[in-house]
């Protein structure tokens, strides 16, 4: 039980949880530090995923990254560029132009960029005339990685891109699910992911039908990238290639700030792995690009069939995630919590102590 003056939380370490506790009115002072993600200078210092890579093709593409609009396109050597959506000579936005031989045009007076992003074609001036200098696009480093683009808006970089090894390895199979919007802030999507709990009710049209809510509470621990989650083995009336009774083992890394990896094996050798990077677009926006990895490559599954239900599933989750506010609470103190949240609990502390340790 915590303390009711104080709002102390339990110590989830014994597995001890609030079942009731102080009214609203005793927590939510100003002090109860909440994330809205465009006012945090840290999470510009982050990789994030904008678009799948497949989705970036002749044309110039607009996304949006912690309330900045960016520009992206693949330049003329043919690596996926990004830049603020804003063009240097009257901020007319590139993503309405075009991509041509891979240099980005501008709709408005028909400036032409090279892949640095310097201007190269200024139609209104003839050969003589000099290119101002300035004529630059602001540009922002990219990556690819698992099939998705990354971003860092301050290139003072405080954590890596996700490592996933069993993309790329030929004994799995790839397949690019969806981009899911979500009216909700990065944070409270990864919790949800947190949270074993919620399946039986939210999922209860599909993998959840019939579950006990009496699960076991899951194992959570700090690691070097977030936190590590381990469910207990559950039993499963039907494996997913002998189509026999048996079980599951999930094991889900959590990267800070807003990545997960989840990966399922059952007890026929079958391994399933889920990649969730989540694009906080906005306060209170969030596109999750879905992604499946899946060992069948000698017997596979319909994909079709494997993306029509992953994608249900994150409709189902976006039916409850969508009413939850912009606002996430970093202190554990503005929300209820029962011992089966304690992975939410590691969550919320590891990613206020990254949000905090820019100083
Ligand atoms: S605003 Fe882009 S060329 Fe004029
Ligand atoms: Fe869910």
């Amino acid at each position: 039980m915590g303390d009711r003056a104080t709002g102390q939380v339990p110590n989830y370490d014994l597995g001890i949880g609030i079942t009731e506790g102080p009214s609203r009115t005793d927590f939510g002072g100003a002090d109860r530090e909440t994330l809205l993600v465009t006012k945090s200078a840290q999470l510009r210092r982050c990789w994030h995923p904008v678009a799948f890579v497949s989705h970036v093709g002749g044309g110039p593409e607009q996304r949006r990254l912690l309330g900045v609009d960016l520009v992206v396109w693949r330049s003329s050597d043919n690596i996926i560029r990004a830049a603020l959506d804003r063009c240097p000579h009257r901020w007319a936005q590139l993503s309405a132009g075009t991509v041509v031989d891979g240099r980005i045009i501008c709709p408005y007076h028909g400036w032409q960029f090279d892949p640095t992003g310097t201007a190269v074609v200024i139609p209104q001036l003839s050969k003589s005339d000099v290119i101002p200098p300035t004529a630059c696009l602001e540009m922002v480093a990219t990556r690819e990685a698992f099939g998705m683009v990354w971003a860092i808006l301050d290139r003072d970089e405080v954590g890596p891109i996700p490592t996933l090894p069993e993309f790329g390895d030929p004994s799995f199979r790839s397949i690019e699910v969806s981009v899911t919007r979500y009216e909700t802030n990065a944070a409270a999507i990864i919790d949800n992911n947190t949270d074993a709990t919620h399946v039986a009710f939210v999922h209860a049209a599909s993998f959840g039908a019939g579950q006990d809510p009496m699960i076991t509470p899951p194992d959570a621990h700090r690691t070097p990238f977030g936190i590590e989650i381990s469910a207990a083995e559950l039993s499963i009336a039907e494996s997913p290639d002998t189509k026999e009774q048996g079980s599951r083992q999930t094991k889900t890394e959590m990267w800070l700030p807003f990545t997960q990896i989840s990966r399922m094996d059952y007890s026929d050798g079958t391994t399933h792995i889920l990649l969730k990077g989540c694009c906080p677009i906005d306060d209170g926006l969030t596109d999750v690009h879905l992604t499946v990895l899946r060992n069948d490559v000698e017997n596979p599954a319909d994909t079709e069939g494997v993306i029509a239900f992953e994608r249900g599933v994150e409709l189902e989750d976006k039916v409850v995630l969508d009413g939850l506010p912009a606002e996430f609470p970093l202190d554990v103190r503005l929300q209820t919590h029962v011992k089966h949240d304690r992975p939410g609990i590691e969550y919320r502390r590891a990613l206020a102590d990254f949000i905090h340790s820019a100083g």
